[in-house]
C-alpha cells in the first residue's frame, strides 16, 4: 500500500486568510488530513517586496516539508503571485498555487470576454491573473484593482458592514463601467466578504473563489499521482487529523479559526519560522 497517501497535504498563508482555502480542502476532500501555516509574524505579505516574499514564502516550504507532507498548496495568492515557480524548483512532492486555477474558471465562465480581478496591492501589481487569463484567451480584457482595506475589514469581522459595502463601491465602481461579468477574489480574505461583493455587482456578474477552484484543481493533482487519501485517518486521542501552526499570536489565530472553520476545537501552536 502507498504510506504516501496517508501524509498530510501542507497549506499556507501570510496569516488566518488561507483558512478559506484550508477549510475548501476539508470540504471537499474530507479525508484528508492538513498541516497549516499562517504567518502571522510577518503578515502581510501584500505590501511587501517580491524579495521578501520569496524569503518567507521559501522558510515555510521547508518547514511543511520537514512536517512530512505528500503535497503544498500555496494558499495566499502574493505568495503564489511571486513564489510559486522558485518553490517548485526543488521541490519533492507537488506544488499547487491559488492562481493559476482561480485565472482558469474565469477565462471559462466569462461570456463578454471582461473579467474584473481584485487583490493586495502586490498581487495586482504582479500582473500574473492577467498574463494567466490571456494564455487561454488572448483578446480578453484585464481589469485589475488593488483593494488594501479589504484584509482589514475582513479580519475586523465587518464581512457585511455598511462601511465594507461603501468601500467595495468604491473599489469595483470602474470595472463596473467597464462591463465585467466575471470579478476573481485574488485574496485569501474576499471569500469571506462574497455576500457584500455580490451585493455591490449585482447577479450579472459571477464571482470566482479561486480558494474553491484550487482545492477541486488539489484534488485532480492529488488523484493523477495516486496520492489521495482513501479514507478517513484513524487517530490516536492526542492526534488530530488537522494541525495549525503560527508565527506569533496563537490565540487569535484560533479565534478566527473557530469562527470560519465548523470542524470542532481548532488549536495552534506557535513556531519559529526563521529557523527554517
Ligand atoms: N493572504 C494574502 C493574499 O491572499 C492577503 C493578506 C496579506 O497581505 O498577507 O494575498
Amino acid at each position: 500500500m502507498n504510506q504516501q497517501k496517508n501524509l498530510p497535504i501542507g497549506v499556507f498563508d501570510s496569516g488566518v486568510g488561507g483558512l478559506t482555502v484550508a477549510r475548501e480542502i476539508m470540504r471537499q476532500m474530507p479525508n484528508e488530513k492538513i498541516v497549516y501555516f499562517g504567518d502571522t509574524a510577518r503578515v502581510p505579505y501584500g505590501s511587501k517586496s517580491s524579495k521578501t516574499i520569496l524569503k518567507y514564502s521559501g522558510q515555510i516550504e521547508r518547514f511543511l516539508l520537514s512536517r512530512g507532507v505528500k503535497a503544498i498548496a500555496v494558499a495566499c495568492n502574493t505568495a503564489s503571485a511571486y513564489a510559486l515557480p522558485e518553490l517548485e524548483k526543488d521541490c519533492p512532492v507537488p506544488i499547487i498555487g491559488v492562481i493559476k486555477p482561480g485565472a482558469k474558471t474565469a477565462a471559462e465562465i466569462t461570456k463578454n470576454g471582461r473579467i474584473g480581478v481584485i487583490g493586495t496591492t502586490a498581487t495586482i501589481s504582479s500582473g500574473i491573473y492577467t498574463e494567466y487569463i490571456r494564455e487561454l484567451m488572448p483578446d480578453v480584457m484585464v481589469h485589475g484593482r488593488a483593494c488594501p482595506l479589504f484584509v482589514p475589514l475582513v479580519e475586523e469581522g465587518l464581512w457585511e458592514d455598511p462601511v465594507t459595502e461603501e468601500i467595495a463601491r468604491r473599489y469595483l465602481a470602474e470595472m463596473m463601467d467597464e462591463g465585467i461579468d466575471t470579478l476573481i477574489l485574488g485574496c485569501t480574505h474576499y471569500p469571506l466578504i462574497r455576500k457584500t461583493l455580490a451585493k455591490v455587482v449585482g447577479d450579472r456578474v459571477r464571482l470566482v473563489n479561486p480558494a474553491y477552484e484550487t482545492a477541486k484543481e488539489l484534488e485532480q493533482m492529488l488523484e493523477s499521482r495516486g496520492l489521495l487519501a482513501e479514507e478517513r485517518p484513524a487517530l490516536g486521542s492526542a492526534d488530530s487529523q488537522y494541525s495549525f501552526y503560527v508565527s506569533d499570536m496563537a490565540d487569535k489565530f484560533q479565534q478566527f479559526a473557530n469562527s470560519i472553520i465548523k470542524y470542532g476545537i481548532l488549536s495552534a501552536k506557535t513556531i519559529n519560522i526563521e529557523e527554517y
